[in-house]
């Protein structure tokens, strides 16, 4: 199934809100999380690029938020970028849209001078299709840190080199 969206990288004011409730129907990320992910929409309104975090909002035919990613430089490196956040709703999961925020996110990242890219992401076993979906996409694990969120929740890095 092919899906129509358009992006846009200027984040908005009523991006806050639409990222959170995104986010939400995720079911992925905990309130704190969600909160989180609004929050640097909010820090980029105010900052603008200096606060470090650059979006890819994905919006169907009536301008609603179907999916949308966040990346930006890790402070003190030369050519290093975290994805903060990716996620598609869930009901347009499974159709490329995944894949096309984040080809648009690292030819954003080249553009910026950026090499490598790095994602976070949960060991649990609820996370398996999240990394199969960077696994897919050309990242490989870079480490893994057992026990980093909770107990028996670790943390995977994974690492892109454009
Ligand atoms: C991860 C996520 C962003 C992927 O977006 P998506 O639009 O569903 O992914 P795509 O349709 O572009 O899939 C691209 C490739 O990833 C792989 N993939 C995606 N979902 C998968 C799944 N559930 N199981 C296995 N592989 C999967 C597929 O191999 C696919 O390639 P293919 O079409 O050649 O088979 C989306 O599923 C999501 O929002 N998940 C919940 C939030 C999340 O985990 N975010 C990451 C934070 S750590």
């Amino acid at each position: 199934m092919t899906i129509d969206f358009s992006l846009r990288t200027v984040p908005r004011p009523e991006d806050a809100g639409s990222v959170r409730q995104l986010a939400a129907a995720t079911g992925f990320f905990s309130g704190e999380e969600i909160l989180i992910a609004g929050e640097l929409v909010e820090e980029a309104l105010a900052r603008g690029s200096a606060a470090g975090y650059h979006f890819m909002f994905a919006e169907d035919g009536c301008s609603h938020l179907i999916g949308y990613c966040c990346f930006g430089p890790v402070p003190l490196t030369r050519e290093s970028f975290d994805l903060y956040w990716i996620a598609v709703l869930p009901q347009r999961q499974g159709c490329g849209l995944g894949r096309r925020l984040m080809q648009a996110a690292e030819a954003a990242i080249r553009e910026k001078g950026g090499k490598q890219v790095y994602a976070d992401t949960s060991s649990r076993e609820q996370y398996l299709p999240t990394r199969a979906f960077y696994e897919k996409a050309g990242y490989r694990q870079a480490a893994y840190l057992p026990d980093f969120y909770a107990p028996g929740d670790g943390k995977v890095i994974y690492c892109k080199t454009l």
